[in-house]
């Protein structure tokens, strides 16, 4: 994986040494990028030799390579550690005065930041107003773990330890589906490599979405109440993994964005890929709409199409308290003040991140008194604005946690393009043979 690993000036820059340390050790490629304060603390030449990369502070370093642009978009995973309360205030602003600001901003995969700072600081007001904002843009804001400081005191504000750091980086980008392309299974095949025919089903397919970048969203939200408890559903997450898997077999780039699948299915992608599916995902796994929104959004600059197949929740608590919410005995239930999600397809559907992009969603519908299903999937495809809507009914075991489905396409006058039932694998298909006529 090439991990971008940004350092900022904290007396815990020390710490980043060993991260880089351990992260080359683990076989990932590290372009480190410190800010001109970090570089007060441990000198680039440290970096440069443990990196085996060269090291600059400033934009103006190797402009003919445009740099700042070159390093963030090439990433798959950014950790800034230490990450100062400075850093976090100017990375909230959008600031864009040096290399690793400008990199930032160009980033288009999961960015982690690992505060360290003294308790004052960390618990200040702007700090936990600016961690907010970070985390609802989807940047995962690592818990700064409690214990001694820079002095004698103690407190939480300590860099966590760069094996955690790690461990917990990696887990959002899932590494074994990372940087996989169709060309290096073809080479794996070409030098004697078991493949699994039954597994294989590109085989037979027409390679329509080769050249093609789709991202596709999968699963189901989940909006944190407190530390512990979220509002969630039902979604297993099984036809947007099928809707990833074969587009992947078709020949495109896909990028999963993966919120909270099912233990099965997340086995099933694991399983796919050993077996030589021809499943070049990266996955990028969120939890909440906040997270999936980011995520989609920063891998939909560059896509073709984005699918959003995720069940993301329409409302989320309104505040998270960072402790648990306590029953007390002999008072009733505090009520859950909640506030409404963006919509994340609509607003792709109605600002489109590129031109020519085709985005698709999928409309799970009961009918009820006021219309049938195919009633509200029509009403829900012109009020999205998406190119195409897959209607389905669910309830009484249809659809959620099934291993078929049974859908109708809808344009976005919501008029009847298509029909398909199935496995989900065979109704992805065909939701892609009408992406396929929509793509200039
Ligand atoms: O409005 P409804 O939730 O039924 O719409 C379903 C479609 O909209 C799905 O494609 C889902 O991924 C998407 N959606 C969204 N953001 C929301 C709610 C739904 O992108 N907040």
């Amino acid at each position: 994986m090439r991990i971008l690993l940004g350092v900022t000036g904290g007396i815990a820059a020390y710490k980043a040494v060993l991260l880089l340390r351990l992260l080359r050790e683990q076989g990932h490629a590290v372009r480190v990028v410190p800010t001109r304060a970090a570089l007060e603390f441990v000198g680039a030449p440290t970096f440069e030799a443990l990196s085996g990369e060269p090291v600059s502070t400033e934009v103006f370093d190797d402009v003919p390579g445009v740099q700042h642009v070159a390093l963030g978009k090439g990433a798959d995973l950014v950790i800034v550690a230490p990450a100062t309360a400075d850093f976090m205030a100017r990375a909230v602003a959008g600031l864009a005065d040096d290399l690793l600001t400008t990199t930032l901003l160009a980033a288009r995969c999961p960015v982690v930041f690992a505060p360290a700072m003294h308790t004052e600081m960390w618990d200040h007001p702007a700090t936990r107003s600016n961690v907010a904002t970070l985390r609802e843009r989807g940047v995962h804001v690592i818990e700064p773990a409690s214990g001694r400081l820079t002095g004698v005191d103690t407190g939480p504000g300590r860099l966590p330890e760069p094996e955690d750091i790690a461990r917990e980086a990696l887990s959002l980008v899932d590494a074994s589906l990372v940087g996989s392309t169709p060309q290096d299974q073809s080479q794996d095949q070409s030098q004697g490599q078991p493949q699994d025919q039954s597994q294989d089903q590109s085989q037979d397919l027409p390679q329509d979405l080769a050249g093609r970048r789709v991202v596709v969203s999968a699963g189901g939200t989940r909006e944190p109440i407190d530390p512990v408890r979220f509002i969630g559903n039902r979604s297993s997450g099984r036809q947007g993994v099928a809707l990833a898997q074969a587009a992947a077999a078709r020949g495109a780039d896909v990028t999963l964005v993966a919120a909270n699948l099912a233990q099965d299915v997340t086995d099933q992608v694991d399983a796919a890929r050993g077996a030589s599916d021809r499943l070049a995902c990266s996955v990028v796994r969120v939890e909440s709409t906040a997270e999936l929104r980011s995520a989609v959004r920063a891998a939909g600059v560059e896509a073709d199409v984005v699918v959003m197949a995720a069940a993301v929740a329409d409302f989320r608590p309104a505040a998270t308290p960072d402790a648990k919410i306590k029953k007390v005995p002999g008072q009733g239930p505090a009520p859950i003040e909640l506030v409404e999600n963006p919509d994340i397809l609509a607003e792709l559907a109605h600002e489109r991140l590129r031109p020519d992009q085709v985005v698709v969603g999928f409309a799970a519908e009961t009918g009820d008194a006021s219309g049938s299903v195919l009633d509200h999937g029509r009403t829900k495809a012109r009020r999205k604005g998406a190119d195409l809507i897959a209607v389905n009914a669910v309830g009484s075991g249809r659809g959620f946690g099934t291993d078929s489905n049974e859908v109708t396409l809808l344009d976005g006058a919501g008029d009847v393009v298509g029909q398909a039932s199935g496995t989900k694998r065979e109704v992805a298909d065909a939701v892609w043979d009408a992406v396929v006529k929509l793509l200039p």
